[in-house]
């Protein structure tokens, strides 16, 4: 019997006795989720294209803990055969994968199609479906091909059509065997946090650079969603919308109750009203609020570029269900005056005011800003289906960040328990969430932090030139969870001290 066989074996025995009633509905799906450019490795295999994230660290390797990169991360270009492994290890009913646009396309457009690019995606799907894995595929999680940076990229409305042409490629190749689609994830991540030198393409231009690549990711988004819509849907009938990036925010006092209106709009509403509202287009109080601002900077044009009456029909509406990355809360409060304002986006904002910060009663993470509130994930829920009346939410990211390599991860188990006994407590009043995505299956390379913080379910030993992954007891947890369908594994009190 293997390791992981007895899990199994604990876990049909442990069922048994332990399920308090919290158990999931049988159609709700347990995953666990990756990207390209933090796990594949294999930058320059083949034909692959340079993507903004090679160029960026091939350039500025002082940026970076460690200096690190993603040349070869967890290796997964050669191990996705023991990814797939991992992933039945942990009985996910669902990986979540990104394809790298720049190892599929090296040129950024159609007109030449990586025959390695394309195997290696259908062999991870085929691989994944043949364990009875759904595969839920990302086309861009944040690694652009240098080519159509080097023309723009996300500040160029251009890329909307680019986008499409890109997507189109994914759908034709793959449409037959995938049936759950992101566009983008976290296009907040695209254009606040890489106009902000904090990802890449690492440009410094947050008053109207981030505002371009904002329009243009909602356009690009929309369009790729038509081309799904009208060319596959009616063939292969799968579902398609976009991770979007949701930090619960509630005021510290009530007077700060508009001031936290404000910031949900401006850090979230900005990627979600256009697409989800009813009314469509940018959301009414941020829209106002920056034009104003524009106008006393002197500036002749609304730095946030209006939508037209056609772009806004364009966009509206164009998803299957809610794709939710979620992971903390903080506490907005108005900035007291000549208060030093700490660094966007987890600590506050000088264009808004405002300080964030925790509830002095809130478990703080290994990280000061990451709160474990797991109450806010259940009102994000609530505010979803009652903001947008959307009709289904899938949990696209949730996860616990570390900084020791500890393989006695017992505050991700209780992050996880906690926040999915929240999950349940919303589909009890009604809130039709129909599946948890854990951020991530191993530890993988985490952005500027490198693979200084990790958050992986398992263990990668990044000084071995085999990449040995080991799975840590938040592992074993995930895998009774999903086998048992409940989190309902963890006894003993355990707490966050
Ligand atoms: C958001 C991003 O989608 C992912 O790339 C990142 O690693 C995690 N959250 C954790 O920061």
């Amino acid at each position: 019997m293997s390791y992981i066989d007895v899990i199994v074996f604990g876990v049909l025995i442990s069922s048994k006795c332990s399920l308090q009633g919290a158990v999931f509905p049988p159609w709700f799906k347990f995953g666990a989720a990756s990207a390209a450019y933090q796990v594949e490795g294999g930058w320059n295999a083949s034909d692959k294209g340079e993507s903004i994230w090679d160029h960026l660290l091939h350039t500025r390797s002082d940026i970076t803990a460690e200096s690190a990169n993603g040349d070869v991360a967890c290796d997964s270009y050669h191990l996705w055969k023991r990814d797939i492994e991992m992933c039945e290890e942990l009985g996910l009913d669902m990986y979540r994968l990104s394809i790298s646009w720049p190892r599929l396309l090296p040129s950024g457009f159609p007109n030449h199609i990586s025959e390695y690019g394309k195997n290696y995606y259908s062999n991870l799907i085929d691989g994944l479906l043949e364990k009875g894995i759904q595969p839920v595929v990302t086309l861009y999680h944040f690694d652009l091909p240098q080519s159509l940076q080097d023309l723009g990229g996300w500040a160029n409305p251009l890329i909307a059509d680019w986008f499409a042409d890109y997507a189109r490629v994914v759908f034709t190749l793959y449409g037959d065997r995938v049936k759950i689609w992101l566009t983008l994830n976290e296009p907040f991540g695209i254009c606040d946090v890489g106009y902000n030198l904090q990802h890449a393409p690492y440009l410094n231009d947050t008053e109207v650079g981030r505002y371009l690549c904002n329009k243009n990711t909602m356009l690009a988004h929309a369009k790729a969603w038509r081309v799904y819509q009208e060319e596959f849907k009616p063939r292969y009938n799968g579902k398609v919308s976009l991770s979007t990036l949701f930090i619960w925010y509630e005021p510290l006092t009530p007077d700060d109750k508009e001031l936290t209106e404000l910031t949900i709009e401006h850090w979230e509403g900005r990627y979600a009203h256009p697409i989800f509202s009813k009314q469509g287009g940018w959301p009414p109080k941020i829209q106002q609020f920056l034009d104003d601002a524009a106008k006393k900077e002197g500036y002749h044009q609304p730095r946030l570029p209006p939508f037209t009456a056609e772009e806004i029909e364009l966009v509206r509406g164009t998803y299957d269900f809610y794709g939710l990355n979620h992971y903390t809360t903080r506490k907005v409060r108005k900035a007291r005056p000549d208060e030093v304002i700490g660094s966007w986006p987890f600590y506050g904002s000088k264009e808004l005011g405002i300080v964030l910060e925790n509830d002095r009663s809130w478990p703080v993470g290994a990280v000061d800003w990451f709160a474990m509130y797991p109450e806010g994930l259940w009102k994000q829920l609530h505010w979803l289906k009652n903001t947008y009346g959307v009709n289904e939410i899938l949990i696209t990211e949730n996860g616990y960040v570390n900084v020791d390599d500890d393989l006695e991860d017992w505050k991700r188990m209780k992050y996880i328990r906690d926040n999915l006994e929240q999950i349940q407590y919303a589909i009890e009043d009604g809130v039709n969430v129909t599946g948890y995505i854990h951020w991530t299956l191993m530890d993988n390379f985490e952005w500027l932090a490198g693979y200084k913080v990790n958050f992986g379910l398992y263990a990668v030993n990044f000084t071995d030139p085999e990449r040995k992954r080991v799975p840590r007891e938040s592992a074993r947890y995930y895998a009774k969870v999903t086998r048992g369908r409940s989190y309902d594994y963890l006894h003993v009190g355990l707490n966050y001290d």
